[in-house]
């Protein structure tokens, strides 16, 4: 989860409540419980509370205490502007009536519309794995192409759609910096996924808690070295026999393999998005390739991303290319190009929102100076 000013507005939402209740908003044992409460909990009104507050600051308070940052007050100006308006109530009237909060509340970031454009034969082949991985198969999926293409945004705009009705998306970014810690973007998807997975309700944590700990037996440490949040829902796991690094290795490709078994199934298709593989770390290129000679997968659609620039034929990631074609898992390969002409002029068209004839000079010059590339066309 990323934290920015609304982060800041959530604590604020605490201390009000707080402030006017006498309470916490929520009130917990632990610390394991207090990420469960933050994220999964609902919180009592103020109003409920105390019938006396008034309904309005019961909701304000309540806005900036939604667990999804995207609820909240966006901007800490929206929220002085409902204050000032129930300062002003009151000392007109005495009382505050309520009014639609959040009225002037701006987001302080400037965000560009983002919309895919093109790419409808690229959205088909990443359906098709998709759908092949929800009908009980395993995918792998490579996107390569310049940097600046849309890779990770052709990859993020379709998967994200596809697994609103059913499944998991996770991702993870290879770091060029950071390529001396093995799995380290692998671990990073997975622990956003079990935060995710803490927002359930008991019963379900405890579905899955057995899940898990059925698949990984005696071997829980494994994973939760890996992914230390896994233990918020599995607990303390057992110390695992040292090893040496080849067959710590060994041991950890197993073990995780029957880990992403345990957290796919028909009614929750998982996708992992794996992107710039380019700067992959070897233990993760060696996990890749051990899946992909696995026939048992189920429910598992593998995505990697890379910059075809800087792949030779020494690059780890061209043997990988080889084996993914021999391998047991159904592979595709998509080589992103330059968008057309026409996606060119339909972007120029919404968002500059004029007719065609006006433009064509315009789409001409891009078209030629980008070459085709959004990412240029975007600055
Ligand atoms: N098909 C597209 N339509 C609209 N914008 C795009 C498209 N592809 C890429 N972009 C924009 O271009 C920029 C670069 O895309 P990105 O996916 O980050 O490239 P890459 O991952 O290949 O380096 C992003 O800001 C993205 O929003
Ligand atoms: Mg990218």
């Amino acid at each position: 989860m990323e934290i920015d000013q609304r982060s800041d507005l959530y604590s604020l939402g605490a201390i009000f409540y707080e402030i006017i209740t006498g309470n916490l908003p929520l009130i917990v044992n632990d610390l394991v419980e207090w990420t469960h409460a933050h994220l999964a909990r609902k919180i009592e009104t103020p109003e409920n509370f105390n019938p006396s507050i008034p309904t309005i600051i019961s909701r304000i308070i309540m806005r900036l205490l939604e667990k999804a940052p995207e609820d909240r007050y966006q901007s800490a100006y929206g929220l002085l502007e409902d204050l000032k308006e129930c300062k002003r109530q009151i000392t007109l009237k005495g009382a505050i009536e309520p009014f639609p909060i959040a009225h002037k509340d701006v987001s302080a970031n400037f965000h560009l519309p983002k919309k895919l454009y093109g790419r409808y034969k690229d959205r088909i082949v990443l359906k098709e794995a998709f759908d092949y991985v929800c009908d009980g198969h395993a995918a792998i999926v490579l996107v390569s192409g310049y940097p600046g293409i849309g890779k990770t945004m052709l990859v993020n705009e379709c998967l994200k759609s596809f697994v609103q009705e059913k499944g998991h998306f996770i991702a993870g970014k290879f770091d060029q910096l950071k390529q001396s810690i093995p799995y380290a973007p692998i671990s990073a998807a997975f622990a956003n996924l079990v935060k995710r997975l803490m927002t359930e309700n008991q019963e379900i944590l405890e579905a899955w808690k057995k899940k898990i700990l059925h698949a990984l037996g005696r071997n829980g440490t494994v994973i939760t070295e890996f992914i230390p949040e896994l233990e918020w829902i599995i607990g303390k796991q057992n110390p695992i026999d040292l090893l040496s690094p080849k067959e710590t290795e060994n041991r950890f490709q197993m073990v995780f393999r029957d880990f992403v078994m345990a957290l796919s199934g028909k009614e929750y298709p998982l996708v992992i998005f794996l992107d710039d593989l380019q700067w992959a770390d070897s233990s993760s290129l060696h996990l890749l390739r051990y899946l992909s000679q696995d026939a048992n997968l189920q429910y598992i659609l593998f995505i990697g991303a890379y910059r075809e620039n800087e792949v030779d034929e020494n690059h780890a990631l061209t043997d990988m290319l080889t084996e993914f074609n021999k391998g047991k898992v159904f592979f595709r390969h998509i080589s992103l190009l330059p968008i057309e002409k026409k996606q060119i002029l339909e972007m120029i068209t919404e968002t500059l929102h004029t007719g065609n004839e006006n433009i064509t000079g315009l789409v001409e010059t891009l078209y030629r100076k980008t070459a085709g590339n959004p990412f240029f066309l975007e600055v």
